[in-house]
């Protein structure tokens, strides 16, 4: 172990042009830190309007990093905003944003269809030296990775959000992920600053599948009228010491993330009581209290 991840610090950073496919939440966020580390970024939306909103998100949230690391020097944060800003450009064509790409990281819908018609359409179009990653939370890369000839050159970068605050990068590995894959992958997580653990190809790798039951129970235990939302929260992060609650967490992540997580594995492991979905988390996804990003979830907030 300490053989491979020696060897894994000690490959330098040759990735210098990242496609990122999906421009939501967590594609905006992992564009902005390439961006930011001096990569060349092409984000891929379906339209211009999605585009448009992807890059305000970015705006805003480059401005938040620049204020924090140029704290006195606001010429210096202006300079930071503006290269991060001309790295970055919009394509709604994954084939054409694939032609000269070292790596493409797809963050889009959580379905594996889509995530099949994307990569078989992109396999074709990129360079036989591509990396391709998936930043899925909770499918399995190796089985995304099976539409594609290029199964050496594909392992799972998974992201936290927020991606631009959260320090770790989940490098997933199949047992079709070459050595000279993993460990470029390994090199460029440390190329835009993330701390990067190596885990296998299982559900929810290290983290979701630690956190996601978590939170289900923690959802159990209020319906079991146990404790408080408010108390639930203030125990985990005072007793804990996690910076949000898991109620609070799970209105953060939003109810119907977490949900598909829970059913998708319920689906596929139906005896394993650790995901057993949550009928309180169905009703609020049914009722489009989705958490934050609706207004209103288990809390709620002003829009
Ligand atoms: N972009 C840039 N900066 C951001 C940001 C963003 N999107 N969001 C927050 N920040 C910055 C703020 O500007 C602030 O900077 P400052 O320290 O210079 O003022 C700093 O982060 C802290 O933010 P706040 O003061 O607003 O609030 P908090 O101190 O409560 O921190 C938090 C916010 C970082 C979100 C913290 O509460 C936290 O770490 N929460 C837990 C998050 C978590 O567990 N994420 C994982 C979710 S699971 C997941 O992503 C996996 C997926 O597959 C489901």
């Amino acid at each position: 172990v300490l053989k491979r991840s020696f060897s894994a610090s000690a490959v330098r950073n040759t990735i210098k042009n990242v496609t990122v496919i999906g421009g939501g939440l967590m594609g905006s966020g992992i564009a902005q830190v390439a961006a930011q580390t001096g990569h060349n970024v092409t984000l891929v939306e379906m339209n211009a309007d999605l585009l448009k909103k992807a890059e305000d998100s970015i705006i805003i949230n480059v401005g938040r990093v620049a204020k924090k690391l140029y704290k006195d020097d606001p010429d210096g944060a202006k300079k930071f905003i503006e290269n991060t800003r001309s790295r970055i450009q919009g394509s709604t064509s994954p084939t054409e944003a694939v032609k000269d790409s070292d790596l493409v990281i797809e963050a889009i819908v959580e379905k594996l269809g889509s995530k099949h018609a994307l990569f078989k359409s992109i396999d074709n179009a990129a360079p036989s030296k591509t990396i391709f990653a998936s930043n899925t939370s909770s499918l399995s890369i190796g089985q995304i990775a099976s539409v594609t000839s290029r199964k050496d050159k594909f392992t799972g970068l998974h992201f936290f959000n927020p991606v631009p605050v959260m320090k770790l990068l989940e490098v997933v590995r199949t047992p079709d992920t070459s050595d000279e894959t993993y460990q470029s992958a390994m090199a460029w997580g440390k190329a835009i600053g993330k701390t990067c653990i190596t885990c296998k190809d299982t559900p929810g790798f290290v983290v979701n599948r630690l956190l996601v039951p978590y939170i289900a129970e923690s959802v159990r235990m209020l319906e079991r009228g146990d404790a408080s939302a408010r108390d639930i929260d203030i125990a985990m992060k005072l007793g804990a010491g996690y910076p949000m609650g898991p109620i609070e967490l799970s209105d953060y992540v939003g109810h119907d993330t977490t949900l598909s997580i829970l059913e998708g594995w319920h689906e596929k492991f139906p005896d394993n009581p650790l995901f057993n979905p949550s009928s309180a988390l169905r009703k609020l996804v049914d009722e489009g209290k989705l958490g934050i990003k609706s207004g209103e979830g288990f809390y709620k907030y002003n829009k």
